[in-house]
């Protein structure tokens, strides 16, 4: 079985999608994975880094994205997109590489409360909460065991909101993938990250061998002032609150190539694959891959298991 990893921060803007896609294509690229992209936000930001818009909208027009797998699940009637029908194979000529499209709407929350209200009150214990938490359980695993087994590694890019999808997704995923600017508003996203997950793993009574786990923060868009005193103090804070262990070595820097390669729909791995940024994204994906050997001190050490962050509450 191989690894599902969410990528996430509450926070938006820090390079959560050109991270998700750059390490996939990596992983299939450079290193022979099968991977599987699943595209959770409705800004479509991963979808629209690996095809055109107008592929995009022919997928959307034959109802073949994730929205549709989403509302057979919500509204109980499985069966007529299968979750193959929706992936699209990596048009840009990267073996082993496929996307699960999103959609710009991806689920009705009104439609979600009625059925689940419905479903509630036809419960002898009328339990609504129960009835919610058994339906997040359930949302994106139904959608994705079909086809866990045919990919190494299965890359969910998150939005930057902690809602039903996300959620619903890090109930399912092995590892969780932060990426972090160096900024003290950052610092407090991923603590406030940190406690959803752990309520999440608690009120789910999930157990931990089942949890998600931190594989790791990864630093993006950093700057020639990146090793300026405040910059330096912020990382300081966060590898004392997260531990180093958690701390990929490698960073992402900020880099015009980075960003310019969402226009050809084909990630800086490939498309620059000189360029500073490029090189990082290698480097990052190296590292990934590091963590998740067996042998790797990091997860089967003391640090196994999500960071206990107590501060905030
Ligand atoms: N290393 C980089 N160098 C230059 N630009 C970058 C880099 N990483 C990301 N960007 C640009 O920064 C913007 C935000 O990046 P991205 O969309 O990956 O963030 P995000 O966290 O997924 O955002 P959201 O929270 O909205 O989903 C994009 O325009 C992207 O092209
Ligand atoms: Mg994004």
């Amino acid at each position: 079985m191989g690894h599902v990893i969410a990528t996430t921060n509450m926070k938006g803007g820090v390079g959560k999608t050109t991270l998700t896609v750059n390490v996939a294509t990596a992983l299939a690229k450079y290193h022979n994975k099968r991977v599987l992209v699943v595209d959770l936000d409705p800004q479509i930001s991963a979808t629209l880094s690996l095809m055109s818009p107008a592929d995009f909208a022919r997928l959307r027009r034959d109802g073949k994205t994730l929205k549709f797998l989403l509302q057979q699940e919500i509204t109980g009637t499985p069966g007529s997109l299968q979750v193959r029908e929706a992936i699209q194979a990596y048009g840009g000529s990267v073996k082993g590489l496929d996307i699960l499209p999103g959609d710009i709407d991806l689920y009705n929350d009104f439609l979600v409360s009625e059925v689940l209200y419905r479903k509630a009150i036809r419960n002898p214990e009328r339990n609504f909460e129960k009835v919610w938490g058994k339906f997040e359980l359930s949302l994106m695993k139904a959608v994705l065991d079909p086809v866990r087994s045919d990919y190494d590694f299965i890359l969910l890019d998150c939005a930057p909101s902690y809602n039903l999808v996300t959620r619903s997704s890090l109930t399912i995923s092995d590892y969780y993938l932060i990426p972090a600017k160096a900024e003290p508003l950052s610092y407090i996203g991923m603590q406030l990250l940190e406690r959803q997950i752990r309520k999440l793993v608690e009120s789910h009574g999930i157990d931990r061998q089942q949890q998600t786990r931190l594989l790791g923060i990864v630093f993006t868009m950093s700057r020639n002032i990146f090793a300026g005193r405040h910059y330096k103090r912020v990382m300081d804070r966060i590898r004392k609150e997260f531990g180093t262990a958690q701390i990929f070595k490698a960073s992402i820097p900020m880099d015009v190539s980075v960003a310019k390669a969402v226009d050809s729909f084909r990630p800086a791995v490939i498309s620059e694959s000189n360029s500073a940024g490029a090189k990082a994204f290698r480097a990052v994906t190296k590292e990934l891959l590091d963590r998740l050997t067996p042998q790797s001190a990091r997860l089967s050490g003391e640090n196994k298991g999500p960071v206990n962050l107590t501060k905030l509450d």
